[in-house]
């Protein structure tokens, strides 16, 4: 772990983030992983520092994320994410199970907005605040940055912040592309893999390739 990661994973800046990890530690493990040693704890980023692709979820998932320490890991938002960066070989596996799998991202990182778990997936806009400072303070230190990708429009309105950028001259919209005024990287955007979208239809596997082949030009 570098001092970045140190630095996240010790951060206390939510109380009600803090008191949630604590209690699902204690009594709200899901059925199946009650032997399992939950994370608790905010969750770093994933990836090469040096990569040109940093992707930006929305927060870890409780039972997912939250439980093995690493974004999108064990969990039902990462399927089609992992798979997808397999297929356009970014990554040596198709599958992001578990925190010591050897998984290895090629020139990309995957960061969420907020690091910690939030009851039922909503963070408040206060928690996506306070983390904020970590999502600049990544993206100034990936020096080879040449696009964000947000999933979602949290991650969206959270990467504008970053930049003091108004949402409204650049709405989020699926598989748009977005050139920020006076910055060198791109802001792409995609319906965020979830659960809901994929069950609902809004997003699927077709138009999220089709996002990475915007990605890839
Ligand atoms: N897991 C994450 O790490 N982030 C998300 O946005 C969803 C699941």
């Amino acid at each position: 772990m570098d001092e970045f990661d140190l630095e996240v994973i010790s951060c206390k800046s939510c109380k009600r983030l803090i008191e949630y990890a604590d209690d699902v530690k204690e009594n709200g493990r899901k059925a199946g992983y009650e032997k399992e040693e939950y994370w608790c704890k905010p969750v770093p980023s994933f990836g090469p520092i040096n990569a040109e692709l940093l992707i930006v979820g929305l927060a870890p998932g409780t039972h997912g994320a939250g439980r093995t320490g690493r974004p999108f890991t064990g969990d039902y938002a990462g399927e089609l994410l992992y798979q997808t960066l397999y297929d356009f070989d970014m990554s040596n596996k198709s599958e992001s199970l578990n925190n010591g799998d050897n998984l290895e991202l090629k020139n990309a990182r995957i960061s969420n907005a907020v690091r910690c778990a939030p009851p039922n997936n909503k963070p408040t806009t206060e928690e996506v605040n306070n983390c904020s400072n970590f999502l600049i303070e990544e993206i100034c230190m990936m020096k080879n940055l040449k696009s964000i990708l947000a999933l979602g429009g949290l991650a969206h309105r959270a990467v504008l912040r970053t930049m003091s950028l108004k949402q409204s001259e650049y709405p989020f919209s699926h598989g748009a592309e977005h050139e920020l005024d006076g910055i060198e990287w791109k802001l792409i955007d995609s319906y965020h893999p979830s659960r809901y979208n994929l069950n609902t239809g809004r997003l699927n596997a077709e138009m999220f390739k089709d996002v990475f082949e915007v990605l890839k030009r």
